[in-house]
């Protein structure tokens, strides 16, 4: 809802309020951004108009050492008020919203208000990809000059410079039904003169005080997403990727909180940009106690010639906030990515369990290979099989053939058409990897266009996994590569595209743009990017694509509008991709995030963990499988078709369910609930065991207080083997562990496992939670004793009871 009383603007969601006002100056000055301040719809103008007045600071001198604005405004310092934007060189010295440099070589901007418009509409972006407004079935209501009260709203201002002809959009789109506002920001040179344009951020934010925790994600490759929180009381914080891509370094995902701030209380802030880019993201604390965080594509490297007629437009940045702390925070930008991010055919479908080759075959594929392993898939209950790298050119390796997308002949004599068709005869649903961006330098691409490689013309070039960069920035390489993929894609039955990114940029250069133009390379890559995966994602409605880049190296807003998934991490290791998984789950639903069961020893840690571990975290995102399913016995098998089989029946609530995070230290506690909050599942996971320690509990989140729910896990047997030695205090003869007694008792032994089984309300497993049977600790075993040695994990199922009100 957006309402506008004479020089005031309040948009409102049902849990959120922002309001500012346009002073006489012409600066838009914020008051509030937060919790919901009462339902304006029901106030009157006079009384609306009286909230304002209290959220407004009151000035009457300005302090010492500072820059009064002008002599009609003496009082109006610029360096300590909260704006909507902020120019550079008026007297504000903080982190500037924009920064041009004009013609005459000034870098002085004074955006003044000029005007406000309301619509119920949101166009598309010329350049960029953006959020989506819902449908507006049943809704009558229209917006007026000063009022909407439709679910999707938005607000246009618009912004003259006092001295130069320029106009600055700033846009305010509100989405009720997750209590999301984006913010979007678009320059329009109406000059007769080029200015250079150095920074446009899409958002910035304004708070009265200072000492929020800045949360943000930090990693590298196989770790993305751990989290750090860093207090700002004074100084500058910035968060931000000058990689190329959004980046595994540092997310565009971040929180700003209070230091009481848990999982169900307290205030937080979540903050995003639909941008897969270099971003940047700031909080500054000024001299007085006031905190900007500003948002959008990084400065660094970054200036844009707008020539006389020219526009730019800045990528739209997400905020949400709750009193209800992260999960309240996580919840609403949960919605507004599957929601309004997420679209095609895609969105709402139930997305099907693959196997993908990589950690299974690496390079070393033939069709008769993959045939073979996805006949083992296949047995087992996978629906989807992926050949990833090295079906192509002459890729044995990492070294050579990308850009040669023409398959390898000795390795599929029938093409992608012939392998396509025997997966569909084996009732598999088949995908593909690609690398679209690069190019090899030894490759037939290559050689025929030295020049769509992104290098400095004459000067060595860095590479990364032996790979070159293709000039996006160049429309030419996009519409070849528009056509190329297009002819991939169609040349058999494809109905996924594993599309990955593996290196991040050096050597910034495009050889298609002057030397003047270079600041524009990076961002101009990233619009050629979208401009590929938007052409071809529309061309291939049906297609599943699954983003990836190393694994988490470009996990953001942007490219989750045109794929509908991404690799979230190359680390398969389940007790890391806790903590990853953990990390995405503030700021991304599950849906969009993928995990892989894959082998033990895991290839990327050598750690051991058991197969049932391995499924219970991959399952709480989009699953699938990595390993060779030739390799495994009929009991690992059995338990992986139990666990497809298992996946299968509550696969909606584990990709479509609200997600809850629980404890994360040696115990990892997550729960899944779906949206009627009749269906949940939780899972614990404990790293590193203790002698002793019988006594642990679970506790459920998201559910009905009131309804009764039958709360259960699936009990299974343990290997003898599991227990070493400690056979021989039972066995009748020595057993020594390893020998072929003991591996031939362990095929007709094995040991009970503890059955959970409670019928309760929701209130009792979630306020007091559910005591679970002991633990082992080195004093007996039977039946009733869980066996939870390192890295062992347990699912428990709550089910809505009919009867239940
Ligand atoms: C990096 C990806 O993250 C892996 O899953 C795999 O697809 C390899 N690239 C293939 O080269």
């Amino acid at each position: 809802m957006i309402r506008k009383i004479k020089n005031i603007f309040m948009l409102g969601t049902p849990k959120t309020t922002y309001v500012f006002q346009a002073l006489p100056s012409g600066h838009l000055e914020h008051l509030y951004y937060g919790p919901l301040l009462g339902d304006f719809s029901e106030k009157t103008d006079e009384e609306l108009l009286q909230d304002a007045k209290c959220l407004e600071e009151k000035r009457a001198f300005p302090a010492g050492n500072m820059i009064s604005y002008d002599q009609e405004h003496m009082d109006l310092t610029l360096e300590d008020l909260r704006l909507e934007m902020s120019s550079l060189g008026k007297g504000d010295i903080r982190e500037p919203f924009l920064e041009i440099t004009h013609a005459d070589g000034s870098v002085t901007s004074d955006f003044l208000f000029e005007e406000a418009r309301i619509t119920d509409e949101k166009p598309e972006f010329h350049t960029l990809p953006g959020s989506l407004f819902g449908s507006r079935e049943g809704q009558e209501q229209k917006c007026t000059e000063n009022f909407c009260g439709e679910r999707y709203s938005h607000l246009i201002l618009t912004l003259k410079d006092a001295s130069y002809d320029l106009r600055l959009e700033l846009h305010y789109y509100v989405f009720e039904d997750c209590d999301v506002i984006t913010r979007s920001s678009r320059l329009v040179n109406d000059s007769d003169e080029a200015v250079v344009l150095n920074r446009l951020m899409s958002m910035q934010l304004d708070f009265e005080d200072s000492g929020y925790i800045m949360s943000t994600f930090h990693g590298a490759w196989a770790r993305e997403m751990y989290r750090s929180d860093v207090p700002i009381v004074s100084g500058k914080i910035v968060n931000s990727s000058n990689a190329g891509s959004s980046s595994n370094r540092s997310n565009p995902f971040v929180m700003l909180h209070r230091e009481d701030t848990t999982e169900s209380s307290g205030l937080c802030y979540g903050l995003n940009l639909i941008y897969s880019g270099n971003h940047y993201e700031a909080a500054e604390v000024n001299s007085f106690g006031k905190t900007r965080f500003v948002s959008g594509i990084n400065p660094q490297n970054f200036s844009f010639i707008l020539s006389p007629g020219d526009e730019f437009e800045a990528p739209e940045a997400v905020m949400t906030c709750s009193d209800e702390g992260y999960t309240g925070m996580s919840l609403s930008m949960h919605h507004f990515v599957r929601e309004h991010i997420s679209r095609g055919v895609w969105k709402h479908k139930a997305r099907p369990v693959l196997l993908n080759s990589w950690e299974a075959s690496y390079f070393k594929i033939n069709e008769n290979r993959l045939l073979r392993l996805a006949k083992a898939g296949k047995d087992v209950g996978i629906e989807l099989f992926v050949m990833d790298d090295g079906w192509f050119g002459e890729r044995n390796g990492d070294d050579c053939s990308l850009g040669d997308w023409d398959v390898n002949r000795s390795k599929l004599p029938g093409g992608l058409k012939q392998i396509s068709e025997k997966m569909e005869e084996l009732g598999l649903r088949f995908g593909i990897w690609v690398e679209p961006e690069m190019i090899s330098r030894r490759s037939r691409l290559y050689e025929a266009h030295p020049d769509w490689a992104m290098q400095i013309p004459g000067k060595p070039h860095s590479e990364g996994r032996n790979q070159m960069i293709l000039d996006l920035a160049n429309p030419e390489v996009v519409d070849y590569l528009i056509a190329k993929m297009s002819e991939v894609f169609s040349s058999g039955k494809i109905s996924y595209v594993k599309w990955d990114m593996n290196r991040i940029m050096s050597d910034v250069y495009s050889p298609a743009l002057p030397p003047e133009r270079q600041g524009e390379t990076a961002h101009r890559y990233i619009c050629g990017f979208y401009r590929l995966a938007k052409a071809l994602t529309e061309k291939f409605p049906e297609i599943l694509f699954e983003g990836c880049a190393a694994g988490g190296c470009r996990f953001d807003l942007g490219a989750l509008c045109y794929f509908p998934q991404i690799w979230a991490s190359d680390d398969t290791d389940p007790v890391m991709r806790t903590r990853i998984q953990q990390g995405y789950s503030y700021g991304y639903p599950a849906s969009v995030m993928t995990a892989h069961v894959s082998a033990s020893p895991n290839h990327q840690t050598l750690r051991e963990t058991p197969l049932d571990t391995r499924f219970n975290v991959a399952a709480f995102g989009t699953l699938g499988y990595e390993l060779n399913l030739n390799d495994l016995g009929k009991k690992e098998l059995d338990e992986i078709r139990k666990q497809i089989a298992l996946y299968k029946e509550w696969r909606e609530v584990f990709q479509f369910g609200d997600f809850y995070r629980g404890r994360f230290d040696n115990i990892v506690e997550w729960t899944v609930v779906s949206a009627d909050r009749k269906r949940g599942v939780g899972m614990m996971l404990q790293k590193l065991t203790e002698a002793n320690h019988p006594f642990e509990m679970y506790r459920a989140r998201g559910l009905n207080e009131g309804s009764r729910y039958h709360f259960y896990n699936i009990a299974k047997r343990h290997d003898i083997r599991d227990f070493g030695d400690l056979i021989n205090t039972a066995a009748p003869v020595h057993v020594r562990q390893g020998s072929i007694l003991q591996n031939m008792i362990a095929r007709f032994v094995t040991m009970p496992g503890e059955q959970e089984e409670i019928e309760t309300n929701g209130a009792v497993l979630m306020k007091a939670g559910v005591k679970l049977q002991g633990a082992y600790c080195g004093t007996g075993y039977n039946e009733n004793t869980r066996y939870f040695a390192d890295f062992n994990s347990r699912m428990y199922f709550m089910e809505e009871e009919k009867t239940s009100r």
